[in-house]
């Protein structure tokens, strides 16, 4: 994929976001709820999980555009509301958040509360509105995208295992984050009309491998360069892939996640320059700090 190309990608992304922010806002609304929504969602962090999603859309005939607009805007959007009730003080109770005050920070955790309960409204509002004029893929994202978020197997059931006495580290992660992640990939190819299930698998692996790189930043950076506390899962005593494997185990536990996913993409038109992206976006993952980490 080109450079200009992946740019039209980030471009797609944050004009479909302001559009959809905009739909919950209104001069008779709660002024402090209208600041806390925009603030929980611009500027945005990665913003992995759109692009990705829109990656595997395109590579797959981007049939129906605003379909695939609205299913990578939805899965942000829960992302969003999933971080500030993350960051509240009955979760991670963590004050930094993309290099600033957290929702619950500048606004207080009953705001933080609605802010995230109205993004995750707004994420299936936001599927309906971009799905008018082909309204037979809107049941496939729905369940595709709510299965991702809820109970059992989703985000929800990921923060909840926190509050069992023992989980397993994969179980975990597969829910915390490798749920939206298979969602991401699978609801791309759904928008554009493809069968969603063989994108499963890339989605699961990504995020794992997201969720790896994520643990090892949280043992090997510092606060000011992720913008978000660090050695909060020794904290918090939250199963960590570094802790568990160690530094080295981890590393090569990442190498294996990424090279699964690349090598699972599945056949279709664009695979070819959707891989150059995945491979591209994927040597990212590895922490600087891992270069000075023996082998
Ligand atoms: C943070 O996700 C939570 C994890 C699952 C690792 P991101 O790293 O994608 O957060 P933002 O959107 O960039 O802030
Ligand atoms: C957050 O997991 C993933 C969510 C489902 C919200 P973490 O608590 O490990 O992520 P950070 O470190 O706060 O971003
Ligand atoms: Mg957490
Ligand atoms: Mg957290």
């Amino acid at each position: 994929m080109t450079i200009e190309a992946a740019m039209d990608i980030s471009s797609r992304i944050e004009t479909a976001l302001d559009l959809a922010v905009s739909h919950a806002e209104s001069p008779h609304g709660p002024p402090l709820l209208t600041e806390a929504i925009r603030y929980a969602v611009f500027p945005g962090g990665h913003r992995i999980r759109p692009r990705l999603s829109l990656a595997v859309a395109i590579a797959c005939g981007d049939r129906h555009p605003e379909a695939a607009d609205a299913a990578a805007t939805a899965i942000e959007l829960l992302h969003c509301a999933s971080l500030v009730h993350d960051d509240l003080p009955c979760f991670d109770n963590a004050s930094l958040r993309r290099g600033r005050p957290s929702v619950h920070a500048a606004f207080g955790a009953p705001l933080a509360v609605l802010a995230g309960d109205a993004l995750i409204v707004l994420a299936f509002e936001t599927l309906a509105r971009g799905t008018m004029t082909c309204a037979h893929v809107l049941p496939i994202l729905m369940t595709t995208i709510g299965r991702s978020v809820g109970s059992p197997h989703g985000i929800v059931a990921g923060q909840a295992w926190e509050c069992e006495k023992t989980v397993a580290l994969t179980e975990y992660q597969r829910a915390k984050t490798g749920a939206l992640f298979i969602a991401a990939t699978a609801a791309g190819a759904a928008a554009s009309g493809q069968d969603p299930d063989p994108w499963r698998h890339l989605g699961e692996r990504l995020g794992l491998a997201y969720q790896v790189a994520d643990d090892l930043r949280d043992v090997l950076c510092d606060e000011a360069e992720l913008g978000k506390p660090i050695g909060q899962d020794a904290a918090l005593h939250r199963p960590n892939a570094a802790a568990q494997l160690g530094i080295v185990g981890a590393k090569r536990h990442l190498e294996d996640l990424v090279q699964s996913a690349v090598s699972s993409i599945p056949d279709c038109p664009g695979a070819p320059a959707l891989r150059d992206l995945i491979k591209a976006q994927t040597k990212l993952f590895f922490p600087k700090q891992l270069a000075l980490v023996a082998a």
